[in-house]
């Protein structure tokens, strides 16, 4: 990181000036004392600047598995990520969504098993929560360092968890409770679901351990509790925006034909890395011309012309948690008019939707309460095509998701919001044929009584975001 380079680029040279005097006294004992506490003053120095993973209170973890169990009330099997579920050289270990919602853990190999009260009128005696873990591997931790192990003395302490025990063990309590309870809850794999199977093995693994039970879906009622956002994941939440919305105004201060969308690209990711982010929240988007009109585009390998929109969704992941931001800027820093009139007719969805977030509103739907139904009549009756056609045809994707430790949080469009909910508002109209795509997205928070907008420090009027373009050609 840089600032970490620089900061020792500086003790260097202050270090050798004191190493010269120190040999010029011939004491070496003396040198050796000055090399112990500047080391220490180091440490101390850049302790703060390292990169730390935040996490929220242990006992927060705790509060989520007990009211998972009690939803629940039956057998609750949960397992993280083994490290081992890429092949690419660049992967780096974070823990599966679920199970660091629940346990905090962010270590390889582990399980959770969560045990209902009721266990106990059917002759159950053992504990109701246990935290699996794999037996250290002292070889492997000269390779990729030191590991929590279930031996390991305080380990109640370090994890929240008053029972912690070696990972070989889960199988047989799995077998015991089959005895007792018909079904047994894990997480299931989607009809649909592609990419590295985790659910698909660990559910087997379930059912191979407890033949005679039915192995049950746990994952709606988790996603039923991740829905609604504790003020530490608020905090997160917002640390992964504040970034993201530095990367957006230095790419608005950047951007100008003949640079290429990587290199936007690039300048964001470094801010967001420089603050801490552990990684983006999802491949970023910088599409240009014809390119802003594709969602998901992130080949970013155009080199981008005077005349172009520029479409930039991009977002940091702080500590687990996701920000999601997209603005629509001109590559030279001025709409041309119908871009201009796009991009309004855009703000105007986005506006109207975002007013009317508040409790008891679905992101989806056709009925009174549906916010994505407030943007389409929106766009809908403001513009035209080259052909004079109305403009839904154009907003081809829902408004909105949750947010959360996925950018594209579980929860499905009709389940009407709450307070405490994470939702990015994210209208969109995309005309492939004028080589014109504009997308605005913020993140909200859901109110008691509305919206708090978490991304409004980014501006999004077109006036607005032109005055931080020119200040930025102007350096
Ligand atoms: N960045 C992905 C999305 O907006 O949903
Ligand atoms: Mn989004
Ligand atoms: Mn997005």
């Amino acid at each position: 990181m840089t600032n970490l380079s620089t900061f020792s680029g500086a003790f260097e040279s202050w270090y050798g000036l004191l190493e010269i005097q120190a040999r010029g006294d011939g004491m070496k004992k003396r040198n050796l004392i000055l090399r112990g506490v500047i080391a220490m003053l180091l440490v101390a120095c850049i302790a703060p600047m390292l990169r730390a993973w935040e996490r929220e209170p242990l006992s927060v973890f705790a509060g989520r598995r007990a009211k998972l169990i009690a939803a629940v009330n039956a057998p609750v099997v949960l397992f993280g990520y083994t490290g081992h579920e890429e092949a690419n050289p660049s992967y780096v270990f974070i823990q599966e969504e679920n199970f660091y919602y629940l346990t905090g853990h962010n270590e390889e190999g582990a399980a959770l098993l969560l045990i209902p009260e009721s266990a106990g009128e059917k002759g159950w005696s053992g504990p109701h929560e246990i935290l699996y873990l794999p037996s250290r591997d002292l070889n492997e931790e000269r390779w990729n360092g030191v590991r929590m192990g279930p031996e390991d003395p305080g380990i109640q302490d370090k994890t929240g968890f008053a029972n912690v025990e070696n990972f070989a063990k889960l199988h047989d309590t799995v077998a015991a409770l089959a005895k007792i309870y018909p079904e047994i809850y894990t997480e299931l794999p989607e009809p649909h679901e592609d990419g590295y199977p985790h659910a698909a093995i660990w559910s087997k693994w379930v059912k191979d351990a407890a033949p005679q039970t039915t192995v049950k879906d746990v994952s709606s009622a988790v996603a039923t509790l991740r829905a609604i956002k504790t003020p530490g994941e608020l905090a997160l939440i917002q640390k992964a925006i504040d970034p993201s919305i530095d990367a957006h105004l230095a790419a608005m201060k950047m951007l100008r034909p003949g640079l290429y969308e990587y290199q936007i690209a690039a300048k964001m990711v470094e801010i967001h890395d420089y603050a801490g982010c552990e990684t983006e929240a999802y491949a970023p988007i910088v599409g240009t011309g014809y390119n802003s009109t594709v969602l998901h585009y992130n080949k970013l390998d155009r080199r981008i012309e005077d005349g172009d929109i520029v479409l930039m969704d991009v977002g940091g992941q702080y500590s687990g948690y996701a920000s999601d931001i997209t603005r629509t800027v001109p590559a030279n820093g001025k709409f041309t008019a119908r871009q201009r009139e796009i991009y309004e007719i855009v703000l105007g969805a986005q506006n109207a939707a975002m007013e009317a977030v508040k409790p008891g509103m679905t992101l989806g739907g056709q009925g009174p309460t549906s916010l994505q139904k407030i943007a389409m009549d929106y766009i809908d009756s403001h513009g035209k095509d080259k052909e004079r056609r109305s403009l839904g045809r154009y907003y081809i994707h829902g408004l909105s998701h949750h947010v959360g430790l996925n950018v594209h949080d579980p929860s499905g469009p009709s389940r009407p919001l709450e307070a405490g909910m994470v939702i990015t508002i994210e209208p969109g109209i995309y005309i492939p044929e004028e080589n014109l795509g504009v997308r605005i997205e913020d993140d909200v928070l859901v109110t008691p009584t509305g919206y708090k907008q978490l991304t409004a420090r980014l501006p999004r009027l077109p006036d607005e975001i032109e005055k931080i373009m020119a200040e930025g050609k102007s350096k």
